[in-house]
C-alpha cells in the first residue's frame, strides 16, 4: 500500500428551500431561504500519493490525480471544484478520499449540488486545518460551481447550507453579504412536494434568464436590478421578454422585505400569500415554471390549512414549497400527492420540514 489512511474525519452539509426571493441572489438582491434537516454527510481520510477517490452512495466511484484537475461532467465535479478552489486557495493536499452519502434527493432544487460542495469544503477544512470564515467558505463553494462546474449560480445555495439554523429562516443580501436568521413561526410548517420532473441547472435556461436579467440592468443604466424599481421600469420601453425579467426580480425583492416584516411579526399568513404570488410571477414573467409545478401549487393552495406555495429553486422542474399550519402539515402532504398523482400519474413523497441547522451551526466546520 503506497499511502496512508490516516483519521477519517466527518462533514455534513444540509440542503436549502428557497422560501422567496426567485433568482434575486445573482442581481445582488435579497433572498429568504431556510436550511433543511437532509443533507450530504462526508467521511474522508488524508492520502499522499496524490489521488482524490469518491464514491458516493447513490452515484458512484470517481477518482482523480493532483494537482492537474479537469471536470467531467460527471457528479464529481462538484467536489472537484471545490478541490481546485484549495489549491488556488494555496491549501496543500497530498490526496484524500472520501464516502458520501445523502438524505437530500437529487434534481428536486433542493441544492444536492450545494450540499456536497459545502460538505466537501467542510472535510477539507477538517482533513487540511485550513480555517475559512463561513461566508468565505460559502463564496468558494459557489466559485467551485461557477468556474469548474460551469453554472452561474448565485450565492443563496451555499450561503444557506452555511449559514441556516434550526427553527429559523434565514435573510441573505447578496449585495453586502450580510446574513442574518429569523424565528420561523412556531404554528407553520414547510411541505415540500417534488413534481418528480428532472430539474437541470447546467441546461441553459439558468443562464439564459441571467443574461436577460443583465440585458434589464444595462437598459436601465443601473450596476444590477437590486436597484431597479417599477417606476423605472414604466419609464422604459423595453422589450416585453426583458420588461417581464426585470419585472419578476423586483416583485422578489419587494416580496423578501415584505416577508422579512411578515417573520417578524410572526404572521405566516402574510408569507404564505406573499409566496403565491411569486409563484404567479414565475409562471407569468419569469417562464421558470413547468406544468406540473404550476398544477402542484394549484392543488396546494386549495387546501385549506395552507397559506400559500410556490415552486423552490431555480425552476424548469424540481419541486415547490408550501407553507402550512403545522398541525395538518402531514394530511397536507399527503393530500397534495394524492391529487397530483391522480391528475399526473407521478409518484411523489412529500416531505414534512422545519428549518434545520446549516454546516456551520451544526459545527461541522471544525471552527
Ligand atoms: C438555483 C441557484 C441559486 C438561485 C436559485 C434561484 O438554486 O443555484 O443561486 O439563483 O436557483 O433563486
Amino acid at each position: 500500500m503506497c499511502y496512508t489512511v490516516e483519521m477519517t474525519l466527518r462533514a455534513f452539509a444540509p440542503g436549502r428551500v428557497e422560501i422567496l426571493g426567485n433568482h434575486t441572489d445573482y442581481n445582488e438582491g435579497v433572498v429568504l431561504s431556510a436550511a433543511l434537516d437532509l443533507g450530504t454527510t462526508a467521511h474522508g481520510a488524508m492520502r499522499d500519493d496524490q489521488k482524490i477517490i469518491l464514491r458516493s452512495e447513490k452515484t458512484g466511484e470517481a477518482t482523480a490525480n493532483l494537482p492537474s484537475l479537469q471536470p467531467s461532467g460527471e457528479w464529481s465535479d462538484y467536489p472537484l471544484g471545490v478541490v481546485k478552489m484549495f489549491l488556488e486557495a494555496g491549501v496543500k493536499i497530498p490526496g484524500f478520499e472520501a464516502d458520501f452519502s445523502s438524505t437530500l434527493p437529487v434534481g428536486a432544487g433542493l441544492s444536492s449540488s450545494a450540499a456536497l460542495e459545502v460538505a466537501t469544503g467542510a472535510l477539507l477544512m477538517k482533513l487540511t486545518g485550513f480555517s475559512s470564515t463561513p461566508m468565505d467558505l460559502a463564496k468558494l463553494c459557489r466559485r467551485a460551481e461557477n468556474e469548474f462546474v460551469g453554472v452561474n449560480c448565485g450565492l443563496l445555495d451555499q450561503a444557506t447550507s452555511l449559514f441556516g439554523e434550526a427553527e429559523h429562516a434565514v435573510f441573505l443580501d447578496c449585495r453586502t453579504e450580510a446574513i442574518g436568521t429569523l424565528p420561523f413561526p412556531e404554528s407553520a410548517a414547510l411541505v415540500i412536494v417534488n413534481s418528480e420532473v428532472k430539474h437541470a441547472l447546467t441546461g441553459g435556461e439558468y443562464n439564459e434568464r441571467r443574461d436577460s436579467c443583465f440585458e434589464a440592468a444595462r437598459r436601465l443604466g443601473i450596476p444590477a436590478l437590486r436597484d431597479a424599481t417599477f417606476a423605472d421600469l414604466s419609464r422604459m420601453e423595453l422589450p416585453d421578454l426583458i420588461h417581464r425579467r426585470a419585472a419578476h426580480i423586483i416583485g422578489e425583492n419587494d416580496r423578501v422585505f415584505q416577508a422579512r416584516e411578515a417573520l417578524q411579526a410572526g404572521d405566516p399568513a402574510t408569507l404564505g400569500k406573499l409566496m403565491t404570488s411569486s409563484h404567479a410571477s414565475s409562471r407569468i414573467n419569469f417562464e421558470n415554471s413547468t406544468p406540473e409545478l404550476d398544477l402542484l401549487v394549484k392543488i396546494a393552495t386549495a387546501i385549506p390549512g395552507v397559506w400559500g406555495a410556490r415552486l423552490t429553486g431555480g425552476g424548469f422542474g424540481g419541486a415547490i414549497v408550501a407553507l402550512t399550519e403545522r398541525e395538518y402539515a402531514l394530511q397536507i402532504g399527503a393530500e397534495i400527492s394524492r391529487h397530483y398523482h391522480a391528475r399526473t400519474g407521478h409518484q411523489t413523497i412529500p416531505l414534512i420540514c422545519r428549518p434545520g441547522d446549516g454546516a456551520w451551526h451544526a459545527n461541522t466546520l471544525g471552527i
